[in-house]
């Protein structure tokens, strides 16, 4: 099999070391780069995976380095057809992810640079929180087009409003399709009307009252799962969405996807990124795909619009 591309994931947590794991195990990059601030612990990683390959079966081979504050070890990710961006740190129960804007955003700046100077021809996934801002900060840190700038979000949400509806409904979740947009944040947008269940309008299956609690679950996704583990946030389906976003980039394969993309015009919205529906390929984006909404559901989307562009304003100056 033709393995090809080099995929660099930064920070190598929970959330940057599953992903590196999922990319090296779909066995189509030739090489899954891991670094983090932390001595050894890229490194380490990285053996440990490269050792699990005789077992599952993948010959991508993972590098793993530790990076410095001032950039030392960042040319390992020269070359770099994708980079991931999970560096940042997670919240605390009790936290919204807003609360980590500050600290996230110096961190977020300082591996963009880095990204704008080893990896210059790099399509962006950015999954570090407050999500829409990251993205947006991360777009004008490296100066990238932004169509080669993406935030991972939708996907997350969109999976687990599946994950609810199959579990209220006790369907398999290949039967069930939902979609979220907005933000990854207060103002996420679960869209109950293009959620089906093998094929039927879910408004068909469950109560209206039913529908809310479980959008309401959507919204509170994260938190639920901080507030579970008490030290760090998920990490198993931020991966998964992350890892597909990244694949569909070396594909090519154009799948249509909720991402936090660059809205230009879509929806009667311009200059903010939110989460849309959009088409990724090599270039990243490709096109926001536009999608029927309802009158409530396009006002929250409005809304959510209008809630992020102040606070993307905000991260310019941090
Ligand atoms: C979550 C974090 C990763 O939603 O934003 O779990």
């Amino acid at each position: 099999m033709a393995r090809s591309g080099v995929v660099s994931v930064i920070g190598a947590g929970f959330y940057g070391s599953t992903t590196a794991l999922r990319l090296a195990e779909y066995d189509i990059f030739e090489k899954v780069v891991l670094t983090d601030i932390l001595e050894g612990k890229a490194e380490g990683l990285a053996l440990d995976m490269n050792q699990s390959r005789g077992i599952e079966g993948f010959e991508t081979l993972v590098v793993g380095q530790t990076t410095t504050a001032d950039g030392a070890g960042y040319e390992v990710i020269a070359g770099s057809d994708v980079v991931v961006i999970t560096a940042g740190l997670p919240r605390k129960p009790g936290m919204s992810r807003m609360d980590l804007i500050e600290v996230n955003a110096k961190i977020v700046r300082s591996v963009a640079e880095q990204i704008a100077k080893h990896a210059p021809n790099a399509v962006v996934i950015v999954v570090s929180n407050p999500l829409d801002e990251m993205t947006a900060l991360t777009q004008l840190a490296t100066g990238f087009v932004k169509h080669k700038v993406i935030g991972q979000a939708g996907m997350l949400d969109t999976a687990r409003f599946t994950y609810f509806v199959a579990e209220a409904l006790n369907v398999p979740v290949g039967s069930v399709q939902t979609l979220t947009l907005g933000s990854h944040g207060d103002t996420m947008v679960p869209v109950p009307s293009r959620c089906l269940v093998n094929g039927k309008p879910l408004s068909e299956l469950l109560s209206a009252e039913k529908i809310d609690e479980l959008v309401t679950r959507t919204r509170n996704g994260g938190a639920e799962i901080v507030a579970l583990l008490k030290t760090g946030s998920a990490y198993y389906a931020p991966s998964a969405a992350a890892a597909r976003m990244a694949k569909a980039v070396i594909e090519d394969s154009k799948t249509v996807m909720p991402v936090c993309a660059w809205v230009d015009g879509e929806y009667g919205i311009s200059g903010v990124y939110l989460g849309v529906e959009a088409k990724i390929g090599r270039n990243g984006i490709e096109q926001v795909v536009e999608t029927q909404l309802t009158a409530n559901e396009k006002a929250d989307l409005l809304v959510a619009a209008e809630a992020v562009r102040s606070k993307q304003a905000d991260v310019q100056s941090l």
